[in-house]
This record gives structure tokens, sequence and C-alpha cells, in this order.
């Protein structure tokens, strides 16, 4: 039996990738695909989930644009890394359909308490949407299996020394998750920074030869500048296709149970994971944190299953 999962994404070119593996993936039931404000506004990332859709053929994955804002903060977006359209890079299929007329979050409300089978929720975005619904209808706690995010860190940042992007720019909506109760495997920077397009990879995909090939080798040549210059990074860091991958196979990675405190005051540490590996508190665990990944293991699934998309 497929596994039931809600993507919840602001593609983003590392969303874009996962949108693209998820839809391959015979393993996965995609209930949905939720959109937030993040890397470039709520629109514009409604707009390039649709694009991704359009340019894979996956008519069936229906897109619900969900929050404009953080719960409290203002927006911060990322178009230092991600362009202008939030996608830049490679020339994308204007999508022939909108987004569903429900908002994500009725949208989620619904598939979770409709749903015969517990259903997995995948965001790779900061954690507006799956918040807001968890505060609305605190009943759809017990019908999520689990949440598999890609945010975080145990012990960097990307956005500031101490901050992941998708939990720095809503960690009220983070630390609503992270106390929600629901079961959390977390992959933060220290697994997705092993997750590089290298070179060699990057030739692989682009061998495929497909439309959807070539715009996803596009995208990591665009996404891959901005991690060449900052971190001296050989290739892109995949990190939302790394928590698609985890429903599909978990022993790809290695994590380890412990308590995760989300940072929401600090004066130099606002929207930290604060991971406490050795449990120095006692506090029990709230999450499966990832700690590794084996790298060439995740991209042979990849590229396998971007291989699905064919040539037409
Ligand atoms: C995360 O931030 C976004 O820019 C990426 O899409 C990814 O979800 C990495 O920090
Ligand atoms: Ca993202």
């Amino acid at each position: 039996m497929p596994i039931p999962v809600i993507l919840d994404c602001d593609p983003g070119h590392d969303d874009a990738i996962a949108i693209l593996l998820a839809g391959a993936s015979p393993e996965l039931d995609v209930r949905g695909i939720t959109t937030v404000a993040g890397n470039v506004s709520v629109d514009k990332t409604s707009k390039n989930a649709l694009k991704i859709c359009e340019l894979a053929k996956l008519d069936r994955l229906k897109v619900y644009a969900g929050m404009s804002r953080p719960l409290v903060k203002d927006l911060l977006t990322a178009e230092n890394v991600h362009g202008r359209s939030g996608l830049d890079g490679p020339e994308l299929p204007e999508p022939k359909r909108t987004v569903e007329p429900r908002h994500a979050i009725d949208f989620l409300i619904d598939e979770l308490l409709s749903s015969k089978e517990p259903v997995t929720l995948i965001p790779t975005a900061p954690l507006t949407n799956i918040a807001a619904a968890l505060i609305r209808e605190p009943r759809i706690r017990t019908s999520i299996q689990e949440i598999v995010m890609m945010g975080g860190a145990i012990a960097e940042g990307n956005t500031t020394p101490a901050a992941e992007f998708n939990i720095y720019v809503d960690p009220h909506a983070a630390d609503v998750v992270f106390r929600s109760g629901v079961p959390i495997w977390m992959i933060g920077l220290d697994v997705t920074h092993q997750a590089l397009v290298l070179p060699e990879r990057l030739k692989k995909i682009r061998a495929l030869g497909s439309p959807v090939s070539a715009a996803a080798a596009d995208l990591m040549i665009f996404f891959q500048e901005h991690h060449r210059v900052k971190y001296g990074m050989e290739g892109p860091p995949l990190h939302d296709p790394c928590a698609v991958a985890a429903v599909i196979d978990r022993s790809i990675f290695r994590f380890k149970e412990m308590h995760v405190g989300i940072e929401l005051e600090g004066r130099l540490t606002q929207g930290r994971t604060v991971c406490d590996l050795w449990n120095v508190t006692g506090n029990p665990p709230n999450a499966h944190v990832g700690l590794s990944v084996d790298a060439p293991r995740f991209f042979d699934l990849l590229i396998s299953r971007l291989a699905r998309y064919g040539k037409w």
C-alpha cells in the first residue's frame, strides 16, 4: 500500500525536485500539494508548484495555496538563493491550471479528518500551514502519521549563524509543531549539506534526456551559484528532496531521537532548533533528528525516479 502523503512546500529549486521525486515514486500516494510563503510570496510558490506539475505532466496533483505570511514575524524571502521568481534558471511551461479554490488549511484539515489511514506530512518550507491547521483543528493530530520535514540543524545556520531558513522565517509555527506531540523526523542542514549535486551527478541527471531532466539540471545550475560563492560547495545541496526520500526509504538516513526546542526570542539565536543531542536537559524526546545521509544511495534513488519521466 502506498504511503499517503501531503507535500507542503515553497518552490524553490529544491522543493521543485522534491515534487518531481514524490510524483515519480510508487511508494507514495500524494494526496495534494500545499504551498506557503517562504522562498518567495505564496502567489509565486503556488505558481511555481503548478509549473513543475505542468512540466512533469503531474496533472493528478492538485495545488492548494496556503498562508501568505508567518504567524507572528514579517515575511523574509530568499530571492538571493532562488531568484526573483523563486525558480529562476530554466524556461518552465506556463501552467494550464490554477490553484484549487480551497485554502491549504481547509484542504489539510478536510483531507486528514476524512482519510481512512493516517497521512504523513512532508513540509519543506516554513511550518506556517501545518501550525495553523493544528491550531484551527487540533483533532487532526491523530490523523497525522508523522511529519517528515526539512528544516533546522543540530549545529549550523544558513540564514543566521544560529538558524536555518525554514525555521528562522516562522519560529513560532515551528514551536507549535514541535510541541504538538506528532511524531517528527527532522532533516536539517547537517544532513542536507551532505547531499550535494556534484558535477558527475548533474551529468547523470541531464543524460536522462527528457524535458524534466533538462529542467532539473538547469534548476541545479542556477541553484549552484549561490552555494558555490557562499559556501564553496562543489554542487548545490538538495535539502528538500531528502525529506521525500526519507519517507520512501528511511534507511538512507541515520537519525537519533532527542528533544528539540525552538528558540523564539534569542538576540542572536532566534529560530535555532536547540537539539539536545546528549539529553542534558532530561526532557523527553520529541523528534528523530537526522545525523547523516548515504549520499550515493540518495542520488541513486533520485536519478532512478527522475528517469521515469521519460522522453516525450
Ligand atoms: C531550505 O530553505 C529554502 O530556501 C529551501 O527550499 C529549503 O527548504 C533550506 O534552508
Ligand atoms: Ca523549501
